[in-house]
């Protein structure tokens, strides 16, 4: 830790957004009191005094709250956006103009600009990094294992993330502690279920304004994301069927009350697919060519290679923008598929993300997450950790009481029974 970093600037679309960007992020307040709680702590106590973190998020009113807590704790920290299509340019503005924290992110940025804003993430020189997908990480491993000295750990939001991590440790080259945000209880409960669930049918219906009620729905894939859309979709009144790979999750969805069925019979039947499996091309070349005319596809998980879009390109005659974030391919067949977000995280490039009361925990989890990396700095294995237990409680605990609700404790007899396994039969 003896590098200092480079003075760094920003890149953001337009800095005159900032005033909405700022009323935005105080709207997302309203529903964040976990976080506004660590971050109050966090100015008191100036845990991240001296430390360099890069935080590669997406931009959105909530990641402003976490960077803001950040700043508060002490830290030297700077932004960058975790998909080229999800950065709200009001609120990139707002952290520049008001908060003086270095933001590099564009709605639409090329991919070119997007790599450009992770080597500027690195020229950094992170203490730690807080990371959305593993992009972050996954160039530090590769292009300057030398800044490895310098840090500390790194936190991770996402599934994609966490399984990119354990392949690195496979393969001997995740070095340093790594903190599995993505599976703290109060991350992915709520996060990747209720949040994925409501904000992809936002995105969904924001972007065509269909009516879900009565349409063939496709959710491919029965994790925590896939269970929330599946769930939400329900609710609006559709007919879900999901596509798995596991045979235990495609036992529970059958138990959910879903009809589960291989993609190659899904594909005729779905009115709108959405894909949420975490991998590549799940929907490819014989599934669209057995699809309805005017289907509709979009994508919710992390990268934008679920659906393989180069070869719905190669077939069609002419891609035509229909409305925003919509896109209909004509065929040589004579049919048409529209795409959604460009196959990006449609909650996010169509609509704003998860919503700001789930976040809110998600982002209590990368706070705690960070300062505890820097409590135990010198201490960890390399290697993912869990959110240790009493952190995870916490959260769900600060929860609760800003939403108003009690729960019950142990009597001193059920905590001695609970604790014994001498008392049987
Ligand atoms: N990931 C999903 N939704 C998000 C949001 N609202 N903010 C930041 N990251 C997200």
């Amino acid at each position: 830790m003896t590098a200092t970093s480079p003075r760094l600037k920003h890149e953001v679309k337009d800095l005159a957004l900032a005033p909405l960007g700022r009323q935005r992020i105080e709207w997302a307040g309203r529903e964040m009191p976990v976080l506004r709680q660590i971050r109050d702590r966090f100015a008191l106590e100036k845990p991240f005094a001296g430390i360099r973190i890069s935080a590669c998020c997406h931009v959105t009113t909530e990641t402003a709250h976490l960077a803001i807590a950040l700043k508060a704790g002490g830290a030297d920290a700077v932004l960058i956006a975790s998909n080229p299509l999800s950065t709200q340019d009001d609120v990139a503005a707002c952290l520049v103009a008001d908060y003086d924290i270095p933001v590099f992110a564009m709605k639409g940025e090329d991919n070119d600009t997007y790599h450009r804003h992770v080597q500027i993430a690195l020229d950094h020189r992170p203490n730690i990094i807080i990371d959305d997908g593993s992009d972050v990480v996954a160039t530090l491993i590769q292009q300057r294992p030398h800044q490895i000295a310098d840090l500390i750990g790194t936190t991770e939001e996402t599934t994609t993330g966490i399984v990119r991590l354990r392949a690195m440790f496979r393969d001997g080259v995740l070095t340093f502690p790594a903190m599995n945000v993505n599976d703290a209880d109060t991350k992915h409960f709520f996060d990747n279920r209720y949040g994925t669930g409501q904000s992809t049918l936002d995105g969904i219906i924001r972007a065509t304004n269909i009516l879900l009620a009565g349409k063939n729905i496709v959710v491919v894939g029965y994790g925590w994301c896939g269970k929330g859309t599946a769930l939400r979709a329900h609710g609006l009144g559709a007919n879900v069927i999901i596509t798995e790979i596991d045979p235990i999750r495609a036992i529970e969805a059958v138990m959910d009350g879903f009809r589960v069925l291989p993609m190659a019979e899904a594909a005729s039947i779905g009115d709108l697919f959405i894909t949420v499996t975490g991998n590549k091309h799940v929907i490819r070349a014989e599934h669209f060519d057995v699809m309805k005319d005017g289907a509709i596809v979009c994508n919710s998980g992390h990268f934008d290679l679920e659906i393989d879009l180069k070869t719905l390109g190669e077939k069609a005659t002419e891609i035509k923008n229909v409305r925003p974030f919509t896109q209909e391919y004509r065929l040589h067949s004579g049919k048409s598929i529209v795409v959604l977000g460009e196959g990006r995280l449609i909650n996010l490039a169509a609509a704003e993300g998860h919503p700001s009361a789930v976040m809110d925990m998600s982002f209590a989890n990368q706070a705690l997450a960070a300062e505890y990396l820097v409590i135990n700095k010198g201490k960890l294995e390399a290697g993912l950790h869990s959110i240790p237990t009493e952190i995870d409680q916490n959260i769900a605990l600060l929860k609760l009481q800003a939403m108003g609700i009690k729960i019950d404790t142990l009597t001193l007899e059920q905590d001695e029974y609970i604790n014994s396994w001498t008392s049987g039969t």
